[in-house]
C-alpha cells in the first residue's frame, strides 16, 4: 500500500449516508402497462408496435422509430439500411461501450478510431476529420454518459465529405443539442432501452431513420410483412425479395409497454438530474483535483453516468488510491471504460489466442492494425476517469454536498 493510501487509512473516513432512488422507478401507471401487455394483448407482435414508435415519433419531433429487440440491433439495422458493409469503413469512438463497436463489425464494416476531446469523452470532431479516406462511409458518434457530441461540427465534416452521420444515443435519450432531442442531427440514431438506461424497457431499442428508404432496406433484415404496407409485401415478392433471411430483432411487446409508458416522465427526470449534476459542479468549483466538466455550449446532457476526471496534474493521488477511498466512504465508483477500444486483445489479431474472432478475416483484409492507431486522450481518460451511477431522478442537494464533500476529501494527498 503506497503512503496516500495510508494516509487515508489512519483518517476517519466519512460515510456517504444517502441511497439513490430505485431506478428505473416502479410506477403504478407503467407496471399496470406492462401487466395489460401480458393479460390482454398478443405476446408476439409480428406487425411490430406502432403505438410505441409513435409515442417516439412525437418525443423526437419526427424522424421513423422502429422499436425492435435491443440498442445493438438497431445501431445494426441503421448501418445494414444504409448499405453499409465490407470494405466500409465507419469512423467511431474507442472510447464507448463496446457495442458501437460490435455492430460495426456485425455487419462486415471496419470501425476507424478518432480520438476523443478529453475534458469531456466526446468524439472530437478535428480527430474525424484526421480519419477520413476514400473507403470512409459514415461517422458513428456516441453521446456518451449523456451528454450530446458537437453535432454541428460533425454534421459539417460528414456534409463536406459526403459521408453519413449516425448518433449512438444508447446513453441519452431526452438529450439535446441545440435545443433538438438528439437523434435526427445526422443521418439516424439509435438508442437501448435496456433495464438500465434513462427510458427503459427491460430489454430492447430504437432505430432512428430520417429517411423511408434506408428503413425499407433495414425492414429486410428484421421486419415481418405484417408490419409492411400491402403495397411494399406485394412489390418485395414480385422481386423476389421477401424472405425469412431475417436477425431475429422481433421487439418485445412487454419492454415496448413499459417504453411508451415511461417516456412521459422522462424529461421531468432528467431535469432533476441535471440539478443535481450543476449543484455537485458548483460544489466542486474552484479546485481541478477532480473534475466534473461543464457542458459545451449547445449541449443539453441528462447525465445517465457521473463521470469525473481526477487529474494527476492537478494534485490528485493515484486513482487507485481514490478508488479505494471512495469504496470505503461508500460512494463506490467504477471503472467503466479500463481499455479503450483499440487496445482490445479481441479487435488485435495479431498474436492472438483464443476462440475464433469472426472480425478478424475482415480486419487482416482490409490491412487494418489497431497497433497504429493512436487516440491519447482516449487512453489517459481510461486511466484517470472514475465512473458512478448517477440515478438521481429526485432533486437531492443534501446528498449533492456529501458527495462532493468526500471527492473533495478523496484527492488530499
Ligand atoms: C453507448 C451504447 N451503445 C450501444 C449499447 C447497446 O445496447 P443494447 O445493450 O440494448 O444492445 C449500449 C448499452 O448497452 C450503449 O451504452
Amino acid at each position: 500500500m503506497d503512503k496516500a493510501a495510508k494516509i487515508w487509512e489512519g483518517e476517519k473516513v466519512q460515510a456517504f449516508t444517502f441511497t439513490e432512488p430505485q431506478f428505473p422507478r416502479r410506477r403504478e401507471d407503467v407496471l399496470d402497462a406492462a401487466m395489460v401487455a401480458l393479460r390482454e394483448k398478443p405476446w408476439a407482435r409480428l406487425e411490430g408496435v406502432s403505438e410505441t414508435e409513435d409515442a417516439l415519433k412525437s418525443f423526437h419531433g419526427g424522424g421513423l422509430p422502429w422499436f425492435i429487440s435491443s440498442g445493438t440491433a438497431s445501431l445494426m439495422a441503421l448501418l445494414l439500411g444504409h448499405e453499409i458493409g465490407p470494405g466500409d469503413e465507419v469512423i467511431t469512438t474507442p472510447y464507448t461501450w463496446g457495442a458501437t463497436i460490435s455492430a460495426i463489425l456485425a455487419v462486415g464494416a471496419i470501425p476507424v478510431f478518432a480520438d476523443i476531446q478529453r475534458e469531456n469523452a466526446l468524439l472530437d470532431p478535428a480527430t474525424v476529420e484526421a480519419n477520413i479516406s476514400p473507403k470512409t462511409k459514415a461517422v458513428l458518434c456516441v453521446h456518451l454518459f449523456g451528454h450530446p457530441c458537437n453535432m454541428t461540427r460533425l454534421r459539417e465534416i460528414t456534409r463536406k465529405h459526403g459521408l453519413l452521420l449516425f448518433e449512438d444515443g444508447s446513453q441519452a435519450h431526452g438529450a439535446k443539442w441545440q435545443d433538438r432531442v438528439v437523434g435526427l442531427e445526422g443521418d439516424g440514431g439509435a438508442f437501448s432501452c435496456m433495464g438500465m438506461k434513462l427510458l427503459a424497457g427491460t430489454e430492447g431499442g430504437y432505430a432512428l431513420f430520417t429517411k423511408p428508404e434506408p428503413l425499407e432496406k433495414a425492414s429486410l433484415y428484421g421486419k415481418h410483412p405484417r408490419g409492411m404496407s400491402p403495397d411494399r409485401v406485394t412489390v418485395l415478392q414480385e422481386q423476389g425479395l421477401l424472405d425469412a433471411l431475417q436477425l431475429g430483432w422481433r421487439p418485445c411487446v412487454v419492454s415496448a409497454a413499459l417504453v411508451k409508458a415511461n417516456l412521459p416522465y422522462l424529461n421531468e427526470e432528467i431535469a432533476a438530474r441535471r440539478r443535481n449534476a450543476q449543484r455537485l459542479r458548483e460544489n466542486l468549483k474552484g479546485q481541478k483535483a477532480v473534475c466534473l466538466p461543464g457542458e459545451e455550449p449547445g449541449a443539453t446532457g441528462c447525465y445517465h453516468l457521473l463521470s469525473l476526471v481526477f487529474d494527476p496534474a492537478e494534485g490528485a493521488p493515484p486513482r487507485k488510491v481514490i478508488h479505494e477511498r471512495l469504496q470505503k466512504s461508500g460512494l463506490g465508483g467504477f471503472i467503466y471504460i479500463p481499455t479503450p477500444m483499440h487496445r482490445l486483445k479481441r479487435l488485435n489479431p495479431h498474436e492472438y489466442e483464443g476462440p475464433r474472432v469472426f472480425w478478424h478475416e475482415t480486419l487482416r483484409q482490409a490491412g487494418m492494425d489497431y497497433r497504429e492507431t493512436h487516440c491519447p486522450a482516449a487512453e489517459w481518460r481510461s486511466a484517470h476517469s472514475l465512473e458512478f451511477s448517477f440515478n438521481w431522478t429526485e432533486e437531492a442537494p443534501e446528498a449533492m454536498d456529501q458527495m462532493a464533500e468526500i471527492l473533495l476529501e478523496s484527492v488530499k494527498s
